[in-house]
């Protein structure tokens, strides 16, 4: 059972919050990863519910444990993920912060690969996953705030931007995770809100102050479409 819900600004709102990476199988040992770690998507959605809203947390596999105060659900494919999203709309506010795989192994092979003897090793080819984020910003059921992340080694603002219009998205908080120590893995975030209306820049802070900004953003936004 959750917590009983809190009162707050956000009491009443469904949010849907991805995090994570996700892992895309090989065989049946091995898979292709990412460095991201769950900690700023679980501080996201342990802010939201913190100001009552109602959160499905849809996470890929992460070394930390769901906060108590939230409804999450486990994948490890982004194809999983993508459904599990679904399964959740309609909803009043979505936040994309998962680094899914871009790619997956073609056919991930149903035992294990074996090394044989004078043979070339096994050449990996990849297709596209789903884009979650671009899937559900252009979706009839659209939430009524779309929020994305954009991670950048470089041309951070331009990138966000671009991704603003082409995921059909409201916010896009852009990361530059290029820094050592940094965004992805790290405890500390430095992000740029981009929408329509500019760039708002937020000085570096911990992910949970990150969190608890962003939860303010999405009660101001969803306040204004109450009657
Ligand atoms: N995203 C998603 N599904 C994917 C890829 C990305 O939902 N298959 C979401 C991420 O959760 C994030 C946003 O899209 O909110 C941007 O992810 P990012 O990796 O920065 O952008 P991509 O569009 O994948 O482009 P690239 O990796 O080439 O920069
Ligand atoms: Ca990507």
């Amino acid at each position: 059972r959750l917590l009983s819900p809190s009162p707050g600004p956000l009491a009443g709102k469904k949010i849907i919050v991805t995090s994570g990476p996700t892992h895309e199988p090989i065989d049946p040992v091995r898979y292709i990863a990412n460095r991201s770690s769950g900690k700023q998507g679980h501080a996201i959605a342990a802010a939201l519910a913190e100001l009552g809203a109602e959160v499905r947390l849809v996470s890929g596999p992460v070394g930390t444990s769901d906060p108590a105060t939230v409804h999450a659900v486990h994948v490890e494919t982004a194809r999983e993920m993508m459904e599990a999203v679904r399964a959740e709309l309609p909803a009043d506010a979505a936040i994309f912060v998962a680094a899914v795989a871009d790619w997956r192994s073609e056919a991930a092979a149903g035992e294990k690969i074996k090394k044989k003897p004078g043979a070339e090793p096994p050449v990996l080819r990849m297709v596209e996953n789903p884009d979650i984020l671009a899937t559900i910003g252009h979706d009839s059921q659209r939430p009524y705030l779309v929020i994305g992340f954009a991670a950048e080694t470089h041309d951070l603002l331009a990138n966000a931007k671009a991704k603003l219009k082409k995921k059909g998205a409201d916010l896009i908080v852009a990361n530059d995770v290029s820094a050592e120590g940094g965004a992805m893995g790290g405890d500390l975030n430095r992000v740029s809100i981009v929408s329509t209306a500019g760039v708002e820049e937020w000085p570096q802070m911990s992910k949970e102050e990150v969190a608890r900004r962003l939860a303010r953003l999405v009660a101001e936004r969803l306040k204004t479409i109450e009657v």
